[in-house]
C-alpha cells in the first residue's frame, strides 16, 4: 500500500476499507466514539474476557475450589501461556513461560547471565533505556561484582568489548519508539563473547519477532501493553534451548523445582523452562492474558507490522502537513524500519496538550519532560483515526485549547 500522505479524510476512510486486518478491531471492547492511542501503555480489552474471567471465577474457583490447579488445568497455564507467546516472538513453545513481572524477570535473567559468563565484568546497557532496566541492572551489578556500563543507543556496538559478559537492550525505546538491530547488536556482542537480553515490552504483539532466527539468548516482555493481558498482567521470559539446562536464576522458589510436590528440603532446578518460576502463578492473570492472547490467532504478523509501519508513516506526514510552526517536534525515527508501533512528538506543553486531547476522547501519553506519545496497536487502530488524531491536535494547539488549569495540574500516572 502506498503511503504518500492522502489529503482528506475519505481517503483515509478509503484505507481502512482495503486493511485486511480491519475486522481484527471486532475482537475487542473498545469505548464508542474513542481513539486509544496506548496500546503501548495498557492494550485494550479483548471482547471476550469478560465471559472467560467470569467463569473462571463463578466456577473454577467459586466452585471448583482447590480442585482447579487440577481439573481446570491452572497449573500448567504458564507454560501454556508461554508457548502462545512463543508463536509471535519467533521461539519454540517450550523456550517461553509466563511468570512474575517485567522488572522481576530482568533480575533473574540478568542474574542467570552473568553466571555463564564468568571472569567477565561488565553489565552494557543503553543510556535513556526504560528507567526499570536501567535500574534492575544496576542492582544486579552490584549484587555479582559486576559493572554497569550505560552508552548512548548509537554507541552500543563500539562498547563491545572482551570486558562485557551481558548486553541487556529494549528492542524498541520506550520514549523515542527507536528500534534496534536485534540482528546485528546480537550478532556483534556474541562475536566478542557476551550474551545479550532484550525486552521486548515495546515489540511483542506489534511486530514480528525472530528470536531464533537471530540467536538470542534470553528475553523479558510484559502481558500488558500490545498483548492485551490486562491492567498489571503477568509477563513473560524467554530462555534458548541451549541455556536452559546450565542457567541457574537466583529466585529459587519452589514452583521452579524438579519436583514442586515432593516438598524436598533441598533444591533443584526444573529441568525445563519451568525453572524460571519462583512462586504460585497470579492465576487470574495468566488466565487472563491466555485468553487475550486468542486474539492474535489467524493474524499475519507480517501483514500487522506492514500496518503498523503505515500508521506511524501517515501520523508523520500528516504532523508535518498539518502542524507547521506549531511548536512540535518529531522525536521518533521518520524511517518505519528503525521504528516501533508509535511516534513520540515533543512539545514544551506536552502535559497539557496531551491532556486537551484525552477530554476530547483521543488518548495517547505524556512521557517527562516534553513527549506526548501515540501507539497504534494495528489490530484496533483505524486510518482514519490518525486523520481525526492530527487535525485534533491542530486544533487544540492552533487555538491554545491545552491552557486551561484542568490541564496543566498533573496527575500522578502520566
Ligand atoms: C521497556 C520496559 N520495560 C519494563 C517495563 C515495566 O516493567 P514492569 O511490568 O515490571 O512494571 C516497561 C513499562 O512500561 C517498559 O516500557
Amino acid at each position: 500500500m502506498s503511503t504518500s500522505t492522502p489529503g482528506t479524510r475519505a481517503d483515509f476512510e478509503y484505507l481502512d476499507q482495503r486493511d485486511e486486518l480491519r475486522s481484527s478491531r471486532e475482537r475487542f471492547d473498545l469505548p464508542e466514539g474513542e481513539i486509544y492511542l496506548d496500546g503501548n501503555s495498557l492494550g485494550a480489552m479483548p471482547a471476550h474476557i469478560p465471559a472467560r474471567i467470569e467463569k473462571v471465577i463463578k466456577q473454577e474457583w467459586a466452585h471448583g475450589l482447590i480442585r482447579s490447579w487440577n481439573d481446570a488445568d491452572w497449573y500448567p497455564a504458564p507454560q501454556r501461556t508461554g508457548a502462545k507467546i512463543a508463536g509471535l516472538i519467533g521461539a519454540q513453545g517450550h523456550e517461553v513461560i509466563v511468570a512474575d513481572s517485567t522488572s522481576i524477570n530482568l533480575f533473574k535473567v540478568l542474574v542467570a547471565a552473568t553466571r555463564l559468563r564468568p571472569g567477565r565484568r561488565v553489565i552494557l546497557a543503553e543510556r535513556g533505556n526504560f528507567p526499570t532496566d536501567v535500574y534492575i541492572a544496576d542492582g544486579v551489578a552490584e549484587l555479582t561484582g559486576n559493572q554497569l556500563r550505560c552508552v548512548e543507543p548509537d554507541d552500543i556496538l563500539d562498547a563491545l568489548d572482551e570486558e562485557v559478559a551481558i548486553v541487556s537492550l529494549t528492542h524498541v525505546n520506550f520514549k523515542s519508539g527507536k528500534r534496534y538491530d536485534m540482528a546485528r547488536i546480537t550478532e556483534r556482542a556474541h562475536a566478542v563473547g557476551a550474551l545479550v537480553v532484550w525486552d521486548l515490552c515495546h515489540s511483542a504483539g506489534a511486530m514480528p519477532i525472530a528470536l531464533n532466527e537471530v540467536n538470542a539468548d534470553f528475553a523479558v516482555g510484559c502481558g500488558y501493553k500490545y498483548l492485551n493481558g490486562g491492567p498489571g498482567a503477568p509477563a513473560f521470559v524467554f530462555v534458548a534451548e541451549r541455556h536452559i539446562p546450565h542457567m541457574r536464576q537466583p529466585i529459587t522458589g519452589w514452583h521452579g523445582h524438579a519436583k514442586p510436590f515432593d516438598f524436598d528440603h533441598h533444591f533443584r532446578p526444573h529441568p525445563s523452562i519451568g525453572r524460571m518460576l519462583a512462586g504460585t502463578a497470579p492465576q487470574l492473570g495468566v488466565l487472563a492474558l491466555e485468553a487475550a492472547l486468542e486474539v492474535f490467532d489467524d493474524v499475519d504478523l507480517n501483514a500487522l507490522r506492514q500496518k503498523s509501519v503505515a500508521l506511524g508513516d501517515l501520523f508523520i506526514s500528516l504532523c508535518d502537513q498539518q502542524l507547521a510552526g506549531l511548536g512540535v517536534e518529531l522525536r521518533s525515527p521518520r524511517d518505519g524500519e528503525q521504528r516501533g508501533s508509535q511516534v513520540s512528538l515533543a512539545h514544551e506543553q506536552a502535559y497539557a496538550v496531551m491532556q486537551a486531547l484525552i477530554a476530547r476522547g483521543i488518548v495517547g501519553d505524556f512521557r517527562a519532560p516534553d513527549i506526548l506519545r501515540f501507539g497504534f496497536a494495528p489490530l484496533y487502530i483505524r486510518y482514519v483515526d490518525i486523520w481525526d488524531s492530527v487535525v485534533a491536535l491542530r486544533e487544540i494547539l492552533e487555538q491554545k485549547e491545552w491552557d486551561r488549569p484542568e490541564f496543566l495540574a498533573r496527575k500522578s500516572v502520566t
